[in-house]
């Protein structure tokens, strides 16, 4: 078997429900955001890729129109070109998929948000919208990729995060000979959070999933949170120490292949014009210090014990009054889901006490910026004296490695012991248990009064760990275990 993608002729076919590029309805473009196309993009400009995703926008049908449904090509300035095929699914399935099922059914299983004394209640709403939203658009993207890889023998397919569970299964029934390689870029949480689904979705969703060849994970806990659910959910075959899973007459591959940012991207990006201009505007603002959080304004980043932390720090340390800004700047995200829209409320309003607590006339403690605005966020990097990054779990969280990239004040880093940055990054930052407030307050107090050498160490450890690695090596981990895994079938 040839592997397509690489040095290989064939392009690799990558499957997400995000794609790289919104469109709005004048035609013009902007790059989606979240971890998911951070990675992706880097990675598609490398190779020969052709990136199957859900049509989102207005824009994006009439994209999808004017290209007759087939693929077209992307050119983003500065990060090359890429071939792109949007797929767009009836609007009511889509809603359901997205807004009820993925957002917030599994992602809040897979972060351990649910409060379960509480919620989730499962009603014919939510397995219906199991059935004809999340199988609908499962079953929309997965023609797509069937009819891009007609006539490829043995085609390679990457398949994209947790809205794609079911999609292997169909695609494996389509084309038995495909190599499938499935990458979840959230957590993977233990057994018992799965329960929560009624068994038979439990089970079309783990099914689905072990249709793959291959299923990549940030971390190793992660994976062994997913070993641990075949075997106990599922009752499969489990080798714990090699990885491997037996399903029907097949062996699975669950690997961990933690996910590089592409650190000359985002060097590139620091030295722009528009993030000079924004730079500027912060500089003429600044006070001595300034504490940065750049996040999706999503539950599992634990924004609110963020803002609780600082009330507490500027409580205990009254010197530091009208000397340091937080800022944070947030993007709203998912807004059409409940808990999504409250969060955010719960935002501005904890934003909204802290400062009238603290805040003097000229000196406002907290500006919260809701945007979504990269080169806003890289002029920030640049200037912060701390990163907070205190998610409650996260399956990456490139922030983590964008900012110590690009800063240039020998920031420290507070980083959660439950983000995936932290398996490689942890020795250099500042780990904070997210539930314990007081240790995050205590952890911006230190980081503001540590010794220049020791910001400089840390933030050179950092840059070290960060710089190892970038987006290609990342993939060719993953086509070197797809080769050796064909290689062991043929
Ligand atoms: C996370 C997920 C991605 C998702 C992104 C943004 O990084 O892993 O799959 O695309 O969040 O979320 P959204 O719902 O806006 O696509």
């Amino acid at each position: 078997m040839t592997v397509t993608g690489g040095e290989s002729d064939r392009p690799l076919i990558l499957v997400s429900n995000r794609g790289p590029v919104t469109y709005d309805d004048e035609g013009g473009f902007k790059r989606g955001t979240g971890g998911l196309v951070t990675a992706l993009t880097g990675l598609a400009v490398h190779r020969d890729v052709i990136w199957i995703a859900s049509a989102l926008t207005g824009g994006d049908k009439q994209r999808v129109a004017e290209a007759d449904g087939k693929s077209f090509e992307v050119d983003t300035a500065g990060e090359g070109t890429f071939q792109v095929r949007m797929v767009v699914s009836d609007d009511d399935a889509y809603d359901r998929f997205y807004n009820i099922f993925a957002n917030p059914m599994l992602w809040f299983i897979q972060h351990y948000l649910w409060d379960l004394s509480n919620a989730p209640d499962v009603r014919r709403h939510e397995i219906e919208a199991f059935e004809f939203g999340y199988n609908v658009v499962n079953e929309d993207l997965a023609k797509a990729v069937v009819e891009e890889i007609e006539g490829v023998e043995e085609p390679v397919v990457m398949v994209h995060d947790y809205h794609l569970y079911t999609l292997p299964g169909l695609i494996r029934k389509a084309r038995p000979d495909a190599f499938l390689h499935h990458f979840v870029h959230i957590p993977w949480t233990q057994p018992d959070a799965w329960r929560v689904l009624p068994r038979g979705v439990r089970t079309e969703i783990y099914e689905g999933l072990l249709a793959n060849d291959i299923i990549g994970f940030h971390t190793r806990s992660y994976r062994w949170n997913f070993l641990q659910c075949c075997r106990d959910l599922m009752d499969l075959d489990v080798d714990f120490n090699e990885g491997i899973v037996k399903f029907e007459d097949r062996e699975v591959w669950v690997r961990a292949y933690p996910l590089p940012i592409d650190a000359d991207a985002i060097r590139r990006v620091a030295q722009s014009e528009r993030v000079a201009e924004f730079e500027a505007e912060l500089l003429r603002r600044r006070r001595e210090h300034i504490v940065l959080r750049v996040d999706r304004a999503d539950l599992s980043k634990n924004v609110l014990r963020g803002f609780t932390a600082f009330d507490l720090f500027l409580e205990q340390h009254p010197e530091f009054r009208e000397k340091v800004t937080f800022v944070a700047q947030l993007m709203p995200s998912r807004t059409d889901v409940p808990e999504y829209a409250e969060y955010l409320e719960r935002i501005e309003a904890i934003v909204a006490v802290v400062n009238h607590r603290h805040g003097t006339p000229d000196w406002m403690p907290i500006q919260l910026k809701l945007k979504d605005d990269l080169e806003d966020a890289v002029a920030a990097y640049k200037n912060y004296d701390v990163l907070l990054v205190n998610a409650m779990f996260d399956g990456m969280n490139l922030v983590a490695k964008e900012g110590p990239m690009v800063n240039e004040r020998h920031g420290v880093s507070i980083l959660s012991e439950n983000t995936g940055a932290h398996e490689e990054l942890g020795e250099y930052a500042l780990s904070v248990n997210p539930f314990d407030i007081q240790e995050l307050a205590d952890s911006i107090h230190a980081a503001l009064t540590m010794a220049p050498a020791e910001r400089e160490r840390r933030a050179r450890g950092l840059q070290e760990i960060i710089t190892s690695r970038n987006p290609g090596d990342w993939i060719d981990d993953q086509i070197a275990d797809i080769r050796k895994k064909a290689g062991v079938e043929a």
